[in-house]
């Protein structure tokens, strides 16, 4: 397990978020050129509805639960095993409740939430069918998950993509605090299944009618499923 690989065990992932922390939220609007907010509410507009109790796994700072409590989620419960990104989260929004935990082993009841998000978190997570089935074994029966993640763009964005991730992106981790976490981050994207892959890893882990989409000429795809 490397950073140049993109695979790092579940310390090193948390010592990276702790210390990319005071520049995540910075880094994501201009590396998405201020596209990730609209994102995050499309991933809300999907999977939550109003009036409902949400989960946000691997909330990092908060803005996904943010987005679900603008959207009239009745309550809120961010986790995040980072507290550095937590810090942030609370300072963000004090009316939700953050709880550092592990995605993996959620201190929740089986059946007690009635969405969970996960915004650009699974992929960090180490054993991801553990993750997902864990998400499953909140969600009540028919509950949605919704996962916005980065994958890898097809057709002509994939040069674009690729000059971005692999070059550009690194180079700024080099000026920024963490910067190990820009060379991680395009090395996670490679690795990681692509869309119709991980739409079938959530049927294995126990969603049903799945489906997805991709943003921006397929560099995010977001993921809805709903437990079975
Ligand atoms: C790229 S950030 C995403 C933050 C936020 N969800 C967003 O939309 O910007 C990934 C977050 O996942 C968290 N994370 C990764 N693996 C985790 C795990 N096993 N349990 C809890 N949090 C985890 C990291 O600490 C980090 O804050």
């Amino acid at each position: 397990m490397s950073v140049e690989s993109g695979r790092l065990p579940a310390e090193g992932v948390q010592r990276m978020f702790d210390r990319i922390a005071p520049v995540y939220d910075a880094m994501n609007r201009v590396m998405t050129a201020g596209l990730d907010q609209r994102w995050r509410r499309a991933t809300v507009r999907e999977a939550v509805l109003p009036g409902e109790r949400v989960l946000d796994a691997c909330c990092g700072t908060g803005d996904l639960a943010v987005a679900a409590r603008k959207a009239g989620a009745r309550e809120v419960i961010g986790i995040d095993f980072s507290e550095r990104m937590l810090e942030r989260a609370r300072r963000k929004a004090p009316e939700v409740e953050w709880i550092q935990a592990d995605v993996l082993a959620l201190p929740f009841d089986d059946a007690s939430f009635d969405a969970a998000v996960v915004g650009f978190g699974v992929r960090n997570v180490e054993d991801l069918s553990a993750g997902l089935k864990e998400l499953r074994r909140v969600l009540r029966p028919g509950g949605r998950l919704g996962i916005l993640e980065i994958t890898k763009p097809r057709g002509p964005l994939a040069v674009f993509y690729k000059l971005w991730f692999d070059r550009i992106v690194p180079l700024l981790g080099r000026v920024l605090p963490g910067g190990a976490a820009y060379t991680y981050l395009p090395a996670s994207v490679r690795r990681f299944p692509g869309p119709e892959e991980l739409a079938d890893l959530l049927r294995t882990c126990g969603f049903e009618n799945v489906r997805f989409r991709r943003f921006a000429g397929g560099i995010v795809a977001l993921h809805v499923g709903e437990a079975a």
